[in-house]
């Protein structure tokens, strides 16, 4: 029996809140990490062990999978889940922030998205209803509407625009949804950096009513200072009932950011990425391990965390994997950095929870600040 969607509040601290959302596929807790699945892999880990970090969702994409295997070929194979043998909660992205980011020949009109693949070049169409026609096709848990995304920064014009299109997107999105219980559907706060243009967009998208409301159009191109006002601005229109996700973030100081400032969930390929090209992250900062300065050094990452890949290697041996392109070394600081995520989160949890974040957000900054012993 696959049991409805919900999201409970369980505690708040200033505008910061701890959360639960019970799906039959098991529960997120919140804040929450979403490490980043797009094409049905977190690169470099196994799902056991994306699941030890602590996370309790992923993040798969409606871009990749249409194109590659193909979401057709996903369902008839038992669904995303199977296909990665993820049997934990999925959300997945509705395609158009990919689609602009990913293609160079595109059209955009009022029915959807057309355009050539990354891949091979051939021609494809996306529409609010093939997204979530897709979206469903994978099994995903948590659906995004499709939207559309602009850089900062960009002319009032254009953002109104883009935020307009995508409030006329979401409507189409909710009535090709339908209805399905066991499934949770998001509307996309678009509107720039503008506050009455992402006020309007808040108030539309709560007038057609949604599962959950994502924060679309910030991390790109703006200061962060911008992001956190916009945020700051955005939350407290939302509704308490609801989760917020902020899509596409970012660093830990990011996420902090976003904690403090209301929000719920977030995903980014940052940690895995930076894993990729030699960066862990610690209670310490980000440390690059490609630097010459680690070749003689026996000490671990950091004695004192959770993590045993934390304690278990040199930063000597790191940094040779490192250099010699061992995939060893890209798997083993994917995995310290998605822990050191789950790890930032959970902290925030038990915080909230005590009331305490204040003193928790600026621990965690010290520390950040004093950097690598
Ligand atoms: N990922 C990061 N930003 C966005 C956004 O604005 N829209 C969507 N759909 N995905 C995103």
């Amino acid at each position: 029996m696959k049991s409805d969607y919900s999201f409970t509040l369980l505690a708040t601290d200033g505008m910061a809140r701890r959360g639960r959302i019970d799906t039959w596929r098991g529960d997120v807790q919140t804040p929450a990490f979403m490490p980043v699945g797009t094409v049905g892999t977190v690169k470099g880990m196994y799902p056991e062990q994306v699941r030890d970090t602590g996370a309790d969702i992923l993040l798969g994409n409606t871009y990749h999978l249409m194109l590659r295997p193909g979401a057709e070929r996903v369902a008839a194979l038992g669904g995303l889940h199977d296909f990665m043998d993820w049997q934990r909660p999925i959300l997945t992205d509705s395609g158009g922030f990919q689609v602009m980011s990913l293609t160079k020949l595109r059209k955009l009109t009022e029915k959807g998205v057309t355009f050539r693949s990354h891949i091979d070049g051939s021609a494809h169409e996306l529409t609010p209803e093939r997204s979530i026609e897709i979206q469903t096709l994978l099994d995903s848990d948590i659906i995004m509407q499709l939207d559309e995304c602009i850089p900062l920064p960009s002319e009032h014009k254009e953002m109104e625009r883009a935020m307009e299109l995508s409030l006329r997107w979401a409507q189409r999105s909710k009535d090709a949804f339908g209805n399905q219980p066991h499934r949770s559907l998001h509307g996309i706060v678009q509107g720039g950096d503008n506050a009455e243009l992402r006020g309007r967009s808040a108030a539309g998208l709560k007038s057609i009513g949604f599962n959950g409301y994502s924060i679309g159009g910030l991390a790109v191109g703006e200061p962060q200072e911008v992001m956190f006002r916009v945020l700051s601005e955005i939350t407290p229109e939302l509704p308490t009932d609801k989760p917020r996700y902020l899509m596409g973030v970012g660093k830990p100081d990011d996420i902090l950011g976003g904690i403090e400032r209301g929000v719920d969930m977030f995903d980014c390929v940052h940690p895995t990425r930076a894993g990729r090209h030699g960066h862990a992250y610690t209670r310490f900062g980000v440390i690059n391990l490609k630097n010459a300065r680690h070749k003689d050094d026996p000490r671990p990452l950091d004695e004192e965390s959770p993590n045993p890949n934390c304690r278990r290697f040199s930063r000597a041996y790191l940094h040779h994997l490192i250099r010699t392109e061992e995939m060893l070394g890209a798997m083993i600081l994917s995995q310290i950095n998605l822990s050191y995520y789950q790890q930032l989160c959970i902290g925030a949890r038990t915080a909230i929870e005590a009331g305490t974040l204040a003193d928790y957000a600026a621990q965690t900054r010290a520390t950040w600040a004093a950097g690598d012993i």
